[in-house]
């Protein structure tokens, strides 16, 4: 891979260690996927921000590294952390845990990172533009960022991201160049999608057929942003997809975008998504909402769907917060929490230790969470649609 000077004397170390462990990870990634050069990054978003998944060896590693005195030198988020930063005595998270997440929250402040710890940067006020190269690592925003907004990013590691943070720099390969943006993969939707829980249900299906291709789909009419981020989360749990298009939808898609010979998956219902991301529980402790985290639009649905009513098993509607700020200051998080739900800042019911918490069942109207729960957090999980699922947190049971 080609150096400019400035780039050669940051490896060689002449802008200190910390700089130089960054440009080693970008040069080595760098070689592995043949890129020719280094190219800059408008901004960049860190995963690997939980303590439930970094532990005491990667806080320790954080540390040594923030220790060399490295800054951010772009607009740096976070992923979700492992709770709330401010509520988390509230909702009873423990405070050996709390103790460890500030800490590490507090290494990334550090290191100029800002702690706006979400999965949807574009809704907390980092929209990349068409374009756009970035470097982010959550796999549901990098769907996102490539296929809804047509920004340019790989699906980063946290260490690589974190890299590129330091440096403002990624290697060019992958999805930053347009011969690897054309679709792979064509899928034709044949029934009518409707919810965010169907678009879940469709992008499990698909990313377990498709693996890391590019999809591209044919019958989907007029999907919302959140609808979208359903679709492309769901794709990036059951496979490895970090790009799709949808045909008169999102930015990149025409005809010339889809490679030659490329094979068909033809879905002809939503039946399989569905069976697979339940289980037969009917008795729910948690309802959790906003996987990726949910926007104003999603807050203003949920608020006219529990107008008037009170939960009776715990709703928690998770957002970054800057969004649950806006909420706040339009009355819509009052009309939210008078229903006895609570809206969640900075975490994810994935990444949080929830099993500690004392719950055993969840309903989720997420095809991410559904997926992941199970195995992440060992809970029994009903996956349904938004209705259904405040309908149990009104009544306690799933109610199909
Ligand atoms: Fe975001 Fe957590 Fe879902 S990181 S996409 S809310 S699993």
């Amino acid at each position: 891979m080609h150096l400019t000077k400035k780039e050669k004397n940051m490896l060689e170390g002449c802008e200190g260690r910390g700089i130089q462990r960054a440009m080693e990870v970008l040069s080595a990634l760098g070689k592995i996927y043949n890129a020719e050069r280094l190219i800059p990054v408008e901004s960049v978003q860190v995963s690997g921000v939980s303590f439930k998944n970094l532990g005491d060896a990667g806080l320790e590693f954080l540390e040594d590294w923030a220790e060399t005195g490295v800054k951010a030198r772009v607009k740096a988020f976070l992923n979700p952390a492992g709770m709330d930063l401010m509520d988390w005595r509230k909702l009873g998270f423990p405070e050996k845990f709390a103790v460890k997440q500030l800490r590490l929250i507090d290494v990334f402040k550090g290191m100029g990172l800002e702690p706006q710890c979400t999965c949807t940067p574009y809704l907390a006020g980092n929209k990349p533009e068409l374009g756009e190269h970035v470097a982010w690592s959550e796999s549901s925003a990098v769907s996102y960022a490539n296929s809804v907004l047509g920004a340019r990013t790989n699906r980063e590691s946290s260490i690589s991201a974190l890299s590129s943070a330091l440096t403002g720099l990624t290697p060019e390969y992958g999805l930053h160049l347009d011969v690897n943006r054309r679709a792979d993969y064509v899928v034709d939707v044949r029934p009518s999608i409707r919810s965010a829980s169907d678009y879940s249900a469709l992008g499990y299906m698909v990313g377990k057929r498709v693996g890391g291709r590019i999809p591209y789909f044919r019958g989907l009419f007029n999907p919302s942003p959140d609808q979208l981020k359903s679709l492309g989360a769901a794709m990036a749990a059951s496979g490895s997809v970090a790009m799709y298009h949808v045909e008169n939808v999102t930015p990149e898609a025409n005809p010339d975008s889809i490679k030659k010979d490329t094979p068909v998956l033809e879905i002809e219902d939503l039946a399989e998504g569905y069976r697979e991301l339940n289980s037969k529980t009917r008795v729910i402790d948690l309802v959790s909402i906003g996987c990726p985290h949910a926007s104003m639009e999603e807050l203003e649905e949920i608020s006219s769907l529990l107008e008037g009513e009170k939960v009776k098993t715990a709703l928690w509607i998770t957002t970054s917060r800057y969004v649950k700020q806006k909420a706040e200051g339009s009355g819509l998080l009052d009309r939210i929490q008078d229903s006895g739900a609570v809206v969640v800042s900075d975490t994810c019911m994935v990444v949080a230790p929830v099993e500690e918490l004392g719950f055993k069942s969840m309903a989720t109207d997420s095809g991410k969470m559904a997926f992941y729960v199970p195995s992440h957090c060992g809970l029994r999980v009903r996956f349904g649609s938004l209705r259904q699922c405040i309908n149990s947190a009104l009544s306690g049971r799933w109610e199909p």
